[in-house]
């Protein structure tokens, strides 16, 4: 019996979790598994309420759970920052979840603004590190508010930080059995002692991985070959914020906000899953959402708790009912079907697809 909680969130988020969870029943029903799912009402309107955003009990009764499911944190009556910190980071920071894992996919039948690309060359997953880099948090202000202030953000590279997430590279490179390949995308030339660590770790692990290519490539140019080039890529794996940065080009390559999943990961121990979509305000409550993104980090989910065949079982629905050519678009508003209707046209595909 899984225990899952669940943080719906603002604005969008709790009509894309609801779809997720109507698929999750499905999938659930299919294969014959049990779970329990318990929610939270974090997010803005509790915190305006009560000045809270998620409190350390929420954190420990976490830690008895298999995993988080979110929808998206966002609204424009908080303050930028609280939210993000309060709670997507925190979750992050005091579960340690160190890998921010974010499949960058082209189904078939899903427009991208690439030119002459198609699904054989998108198909690639950026590891980003999740836990420390310029996210840690350290630094602070001198002369705050006069003419010689200075801000200072220290980006914090641990050897352990850095090595267990380029083990995790090179293994889920192995495990994917695609081009085998590891790219390390960093600014070694610039950052000269941070990632300078980097590449010897990546050096020093690529070592125990005879069998996996090891590749090199400065953010810049990664951002200038994911639109080139794409079909190079099979795991890129990179610091935080350039992992941040990437990942949202890489969304758009394959199809947009409406598909794109993500989980936050410690390997073995309770895990968040969350589209990387925000909250979309001006979409909320109108049932425009696409849900996809949220019923794709829920797959993501099974495959974190291991339930690899209702994993798969999530990946060929989405990915038949795109080839269908039976949603329009994946933007809001622009599917050709409500954010419910989506998530029923993904449960019908659920019970009769093979895996
Ligand atoms: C993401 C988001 C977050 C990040 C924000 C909301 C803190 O942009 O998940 O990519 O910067 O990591
Ligand atoms: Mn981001």
């Amino acid at each position: 019996m899984y225990k899952i909680a669940v943080l719906p969130g603002d604005g969008i988020g709790p009509e894309v979790v609801r779809e997720a969870l109507k698929v999750l029943r499905a999938v659930a029903e299919r294969i014959g598994f049990d779970y329990e799912t318990v929610e939270y009402d974090f997010g803005a309107e509790r915190y305006l309420r009560t000045g809270e955003t998620l409190p350390d009990s929420a954190i420990e009764e976490f830690k008895e759970m298999d995993a988080i499911l979110v929808g998206a944190f966002g609204d424009p009556r908080v303050k930028p920052g609280i939210l993000e910190h309060g709670i997507i980071l925190k979750l992050r920071f005091s579960l340690d979840l160190y890998i921010n894992l974010r499949p960058i996919k082209l189904y078939p039948g899903v427009p991208t603004p690439l030119k002459d690309k198609g699904p054989e060359d998108i198909d690639f997953v950026v590891v980003r590190e999740n836990t420390e880099g310029l996210y840690a948090g350290i630094g602070g202000f001198l002369r705050k508010g006069t003419p010689d202030e200075v801000a200072i953000q220290v980006m914090v590279n641990t050897r352990k930080g850095v090595e267990r997430c380029v083990r995790y590279a090179f293994e889920l490179a192995r495990k994917r059995n695609k081009k085998k390949r590891v790219t390390l995308c960093d600014k070694a030339n610039v950052l000269i002692h941070a990632h300078d660590l980097w590449r010897r770790v990546f050096d020093e692990v690529g070592r125990e991985f005879p069998d996996v290519e090891k590749d090199y490539a400065f953010v810049d140019a990664t951002t200038m070959w994911m639109v080139k080039n794409p079909e190079w890529f099979d795991v890129i794996v990179t610091c935080n914020m350039f992992g941040d940065i990437i990942t949202d080009l890489g969304a758009i390559i394959q199809g947009g906000m409406g598909i794109a999943a993500s989980g936050n990961i410690h390997p073995g121990r309770v895990s968040m899953f969350e589209p990387i979509h925000g909250s979309a305000p001006k979409y909320a409550g109108k049932g425009m959402a696409n849900p996809l993104a949220a019923i794709c980090s829920m797959g993501m989910m099974l495959e974190h708790i291991g339930e690899e065949k209702g994993a798969k079982l999530v990946d060929r629905a989405v990915s038949e009912l795109l080839a269908s050519g039976k949603i329009k678009d994946l933007s809001a508003g622009k599917m050709g079907y409500t954010t419910s209707e989506v998530g029923d046209l993904v449960v019908e595909y659920v019970r009769r697809v093979e895996v």
